[in-house]
């Protein structure tokens, strides 16, 4: 049991969720999960082997069998049960999943919020399956238009959000009528784990939601290559998206990818210096710069520049670092090691190609996973921090000009997932969204994250949406019924 308590301890699962079933490694083989703020382990959870994962797809074809079966209001009844027992359970979610992730607290209690409200959304969405009536060529045909679940799918998700990520694709996959099979991060499967206990206690049939631990590569492996999985679902990094994606090209499984980002935050010389932090700070620090859509490069007018960097490390210095478990705390402990070695990179790299350190202690002196807000300006655009992702609170600004030379540079990058600008001209606002090539573009707003919207990206950060109506259709395949007159 972990080191705090949790009002259930039942929701504490040290086993995979297989066909209803809690199970163990086949060799008892085990992995241990540590708390990143402590680097003290939580516990252990089962590396599977090949053949359990076999298991797992079979069991996973028999719930499928089942659960398209039911009517969408029976499947919708069932996912709503899930959240009410999710939002009853909430700060134990919220509990293990600090534990785990590190995050703030309250972040966490948000993130069961944000990963119910997807189940809410999904659950509402299963009853507007609809397909559709076309014309017929001719005299006497009918065409009819269904849709119908894909079959088997496959969730790989990642650790910084453990719960979100996980229903925003077991959500759509439920409610169009898909059994799935979840292989949560390593570093974070006791959220999943927890999330499964309470799908079994709302009653989804066995099978139905399968959650997997073990060796990655293996399972990413097993899975793809079984003809019965048809859709995986990826949130993760562009090189083991693209990885993943020629294995699914085996048995031509549909996919979605969820990849990198490199977020460009433009401040024009007419935005609303006080919004424009304020989105700044939404958008940078949320989960300590730990999310694929954090603002990854400040591209600020020079007109505005001095300005925003004065109100930028003003709100900087009231953001409050600590242990996820201490309520003031607002920012947290990265997740590992060579996380903090990565912003430890792209700052000294940033600062050899002539960025000059503004505000913020040194990412060199980190303690422990604990990297404290910095900020830099002055930042030339061919540093690393204009070319990945540095998924850390390091918030780097690169003055610009002319709204020509921003949207060139918010371009230079080969991820598409978010870009952000605060402007108020309105023909601005509609040439540079027209401009950006990202699939979300947040105009002067710095928290964009909802059910209700289409969420993905272009370029190499992936394929499909998440979220949405379109979100659904990504587990639903068209068929058409040709029907023939007398
Ligand atoms: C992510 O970082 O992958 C997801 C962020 C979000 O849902 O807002």
């Amino acid at each position: 049991m972990p080191a705090v308590t949790l009002k259930a301890p039942r929701l504490f699962r040290e086993a995979c969720y297989v066909g209803g079933q809690w199970i163990t490694a086949d060799n008892g083989a085990t992995i241990d999960v540590d708390n990143p703020a402590t680097g003290d382990i939580i516990g252990r959870v089962p590396s599977l082997s090949q053949a359990d994962i076999q298991q797992a797809i079979d069991s996973a074809q028999a719930g499928f069998n089942e659960w398209r079966q039911m009517t969408a209001q029976e499947r919708a009844d069932l996912m709503l049960r899930w959240l009410d027992l999710m939002q009853e359970h909430k700060e134990d979610i919220a509990t293990l999943m600090t534990l785990e992730q590190g995050k703030p607290l309250a972040e966490s209690r948000g993130e069961v919020d944000y990963a119910g409200a997807f189940i809410r959304w999904f659950a509402e969405e299963a009853r507007r399956n609809y397909g559709e009536t076309i014309p017929a060529a001719k005299r006497g045909q009918h065409i009819v238009v269904t849709r119908n679940p894909v079959g088997v799918t496959v969730a790989i998700t990642p650790w910084n959000f453990p719960a979100a990520m996980i229903t925003r694709k077991a959500g759509a996959a439920l409610a169009a009528g898909c059994s799935m099979i979840i292989k949560p991060a390593e570093a974070t499967p006791f959220t999943a784990l927890a999330l499964a206990q309470l799908a079994e206690e709302a009653g989804i049939p066995a099978g139905v939601l399968n959650v997997v631990t073990g060796d990655a590569p293996m399972i990413g492996e097993t899975l793809t290559a079984s003809p019965v999985v048809r859709k995986l679902s990826f949130t993760g990094s562009t090189a083991v998206g693209r990885k993943l994606m020629a294995q699914c090209a085996q048995n031509i499984q549909k996919v979605s990818l969820e990849l990198g980002g490199n977020a460009p935050f433009i401040v024009f010389d007419d935005a609303d210096v006080d919004k424009a932090v304020e989105g700044a700070i939404a958008s940078k620090f949320r989960n300590t710069g730990q999310t694929c859509v954090c603002a990854n490069r400040f591209l600020v007018q020079r007109g505005i520049h001095d300005a925003f960097v004065e109100a930028l490390s003003k709100a900087m210095s009231e953001l409050v670092v600590g242990d996820g478990f201490d309520e003031k705390a607002n920012q947290s402990c990265l997740i590992n090691k060579a996380a903090v070695e990565k912003v430890q990179t792209h700052y000294k790299d940033a600062l050899d190609k002539g960025a000059r350190h503004v505000w913020g202690e040194s990412p060199n002196d980190a303690k422990g996973n604990y990297v404290q807000p910095v900020l830099i300006t002055d930042v030339s655009h061919d540093s690393t921090v204009c070319k990945e992702e540095t998924f850390g609170p390091l918030a780097a600004v690169i003055p610009f000009d002319t709204e020509e030379e921003a949207i060139a540079l918010a371009n230079d990058t080969p991820y598409g997932l978010a870009s952000y600008f605060y402007a108020r001209d309105i023909h601005r606002i509609w040439r540079v969204a027209d401009a950006l090539e990202t699939g979300i573009v947040s105009i002067n707003e710095g928290a964009f994250s909802n059910p209700a919207a289409p969420f993905g990206g272009v370029k190499a950060s992936g394929l499909g949406r998440e979220g949405s109506r379109h979100g659904m259709e990504e587990y639903t395949e068209l068929k058409y019924l040709c029907m023939g007159g007398e």
